[in-house]
């Protein structure tokens, strides 16, 4: 099983302004708990040990979540606020936390770059901080992921999910190409954020990735793309321009991406984890809702 994974959270998060003037979009919530430790739980069910975040400016908020609160620890149990310290569980995570910083924003491929000397020669997981898999952020896809790398000696496994056209202009959008034992199938290009009319396929990159280390040298090699930035799909396709195989593999159907990087589908996973928790607002906004219109 792969054990490192390296979770990029240094984006500048413009779509979410002002929300975000001064706090990660990471750090926002999704009913209780903010979008990243969604994340990291995640990460640790699929048997991840390490995890590198790449930060940058304004995001040490991030590094303080996942630490240990020893003085708000001891406040809640003096005060005998036992329920409370039980939502502060997750501070027990048997995970080990890194942290480097992409000094400058130049895009999600530059980003990974940082990861270099963390991962070395090992394989390793690209999770994206601003998208949760799954009601509860329950999934298990990125052990699927491993055991189509491991299995299909491929130089990358992405995850994709089927989306509406008029959302592929959003996305990373794959071409498919041969089916594989896995149950995987194999990518035969892929393209970053086409217009509808020129999409290969709905089929969209879906957050969550696995790589071998030949991604570095091909990220080093890629030129600044859409918007100055250096994109992840650019070097993916550089991989494939050199003959390696790449893999796609399908959210199942209890997995779907909740994409918290703009807020129209940021209200729409807040209101969906809302309701699982309190299920009887449902009845509220629905009479709020008929209200209003
Ligand atoms: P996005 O593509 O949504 O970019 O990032 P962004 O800059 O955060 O957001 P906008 O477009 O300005 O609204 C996808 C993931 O990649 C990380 C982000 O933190 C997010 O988790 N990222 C993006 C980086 O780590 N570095 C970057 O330079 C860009």
């Amino acid at each position: 099983m792969i054990s490192l994974a390296v979770v990029p959270v240094a984006g500048l998060g413009t779509r979410l302004l002002p929300a975000t003037k001064s706090q990660p979009k990471e750090m926002l919530p999704v009913a209780k708990k903010p979008v990243v430790q969604y994340v990291i739980e995640e990460l640790e069910a699929n048997g991840v040990k390490q995890v590198l975040f790449i930060t940058g400016r304004n995001k040490t908020s991030i590094e303080n979540h996942f630490d240990f609160d020893h003085e708000l620890m001891r406040t809640l149990r003096e005060g005998g606020k036992e329920e409370l310290l039980a939502e502060l569980e997750y501070e027990r995570m048997r995970m080990q936390f890194f942290f480097t910083r992409q000094r400058r924003q130049k895009g999600l491929g530059d980003a990974v770059l940082c990861a270099q000397y963390f991962t070395q020669d090992a394989p390793f997981i690209v999770a994206l901080g601003d998208s949760i898999i799954g009601l509860r952020g329950e999934s298990r896809i990125v052990e699927r992921m491993s055991e189509v790398f491991e299995s299909e000696r491929v130089s990358c496994v992405i995850a994709v999910e089927e989306v509406p056209l008029d959302y592929v202009s959003s996305y990373g959008i794959v071409k498919r190409g041969a089916g594989l034992l896995s149950g995987a199938f194999l990518i035969d290009d892929l393209v970053e954020k086409p217009a509808p009319e020129q999409a290969p396929s709905n089929l969209a990159i879906a957050a969550r990735y696995v790589f071998g280390p030949e991604i570095y040298p091909a990220l080093e090699q890629t030129a600044p793309g859409k918007g100055g930035e250096i994109q992840l799909t650019d070097a993916i396709r550089i991989l494939l321009e050199q003959g390696r195989k790449i893999a796609g593999l399908c959210l199942g159907e209890n997995e779907k991406r909740y994409d918290i990087g703009n807020f129209e589908t940021y209200f729409e996973a807040f209101i969906e984890f809302a309701l699982l928790e309190y299920p009887h607002l449902a009845r509220r906004i629905r009479a709020l809702n008929n209200a209003n219109h």
